[in-house]
């Protein structure tokens, strides 16, 4: 897809950071835009913002856990544009601790909304990707993706680690069925958003994790990503030059990416046990 213009774009967690600067982004190539997320206030308020720019856009407050809200996304994507070119399954949440500390809703929230969110995003749109005769998706991972040892992250990474390998194998399985609808997969590290804030979204009556460890590496992440992060605009041109291009991976921190690939590898290949990762 070439021309983006009048194409719809659908974006979850579009209220902030990485999703909020792919709708600006789509609308700077005059696509129309639904922006879903699970915070009403800053989405409305986004598409507000939108809207006085002239942009034709319209929001749905979704929890992306839940399979009918998707369908139900579908569905006002549908009635309102008359079809959906462009699906970014990019809502994701971050709890964690040391690994025995870690409750089992934590496990469930994490993969709930990383990983499962982004399987109801595929199932829910792909009959109107298909049949709109051409679309891309574009599935938002993380460099935890390919880098696993960070202290405390173990649902995060989990849950990046399945997104890779569902967004791999779906790329696979529609290349083979559905050549039309290109896959995009993108692996950030640091990005100026509110992700270390997202213990925000925390479903009510999940207990937070206390260890002053967790604590310590969020507050590492904050300061790397504040002092080192990229713009989300960064990786929102990445995303357009890539549904352009067909491109899969979306590497906007290339050599870090490739540099935890080479790692494993050498784990493989050398027979080695996994070491504790460069970055932490
Ligand atoms: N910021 C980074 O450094 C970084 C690095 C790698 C990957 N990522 C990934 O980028 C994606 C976007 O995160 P961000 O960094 O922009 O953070 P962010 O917190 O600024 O934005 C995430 C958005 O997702 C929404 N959301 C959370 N739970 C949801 C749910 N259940 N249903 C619908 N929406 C929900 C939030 O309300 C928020 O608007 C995430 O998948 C994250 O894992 C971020």
């Amino acid at each position: 897809m070439k021309d983006l213009s009048g194409r719809v774009a659908v974006v979850t967690g579009a209220a902030s950071g990485i999703g909020r600067a792919m709708v600006e982004r789509f609308a700077d190539e005059g696509m129309r835009v639904v922006l879903a997320d699970v915070e009403n206030e800053p989405l409305q308020q986004a598409v507000t913002e939108l809207q006085a720019r002239g942009v034709d856009a319209v929001g749905r407050r979704v929890d992306v856990r839940d399979p009918e809200d998707l369908e139900n996304l579908a569905n006002l994507t549908l009635r309102t544009f008359g079809a959906v070119h462009v699906l970014c399954n990019n809502a994701g949440v971050d709890a964690g601790g040391p690994f025995e500390d870690i409750p089992d809703g934590a496990w469930h929230w994490v993969m709930d909304v990383n990983f499962f969110g982004v399987v109801n995003g595929c199932r829910a749109f792909l009959p109107a990707l298909r049949a709109a005769g051409e679309g891309h998706i574009v599935n938002t991972a993380s460099l935890a993706a390919v880098n696993s040892g960070m202290r405390t992250m173990a649902p995060y990474i989990a849950s990046k680690f399945a997104v890779l390998g569902f967004t791999e194998n779906l790329a696979v399985e529609l290349a083979e069925s559905d050549p039309q609808i290109g896959v995009s997969i993108i692996l950030p590290g640091g990005v100026k958003t509110r992700m270390t804030d997202s213990e925000r979204n925390r479903p009510e009556g999940l207990p937070g994790t206390e260890h002053p460890l967790r604590k310590e590496v969020v507050d590492g992440i904050r300061s790397a990503t504040e002092r080192d992060g990229l713009d989300p605009s960064t990786v929102a041109e990445s995303v357009v030059s890539a549904i352009r291009d067909q491109s899969f991976y979306v590497l906007t921190h290339r050599q870090l990416a490739l540099d935890s690939v080479k790692r494993r590898l050498e784990w493989m290949t050398g027979d080695q046990q996994p070491l504790p990762r460069i970055l932490r």
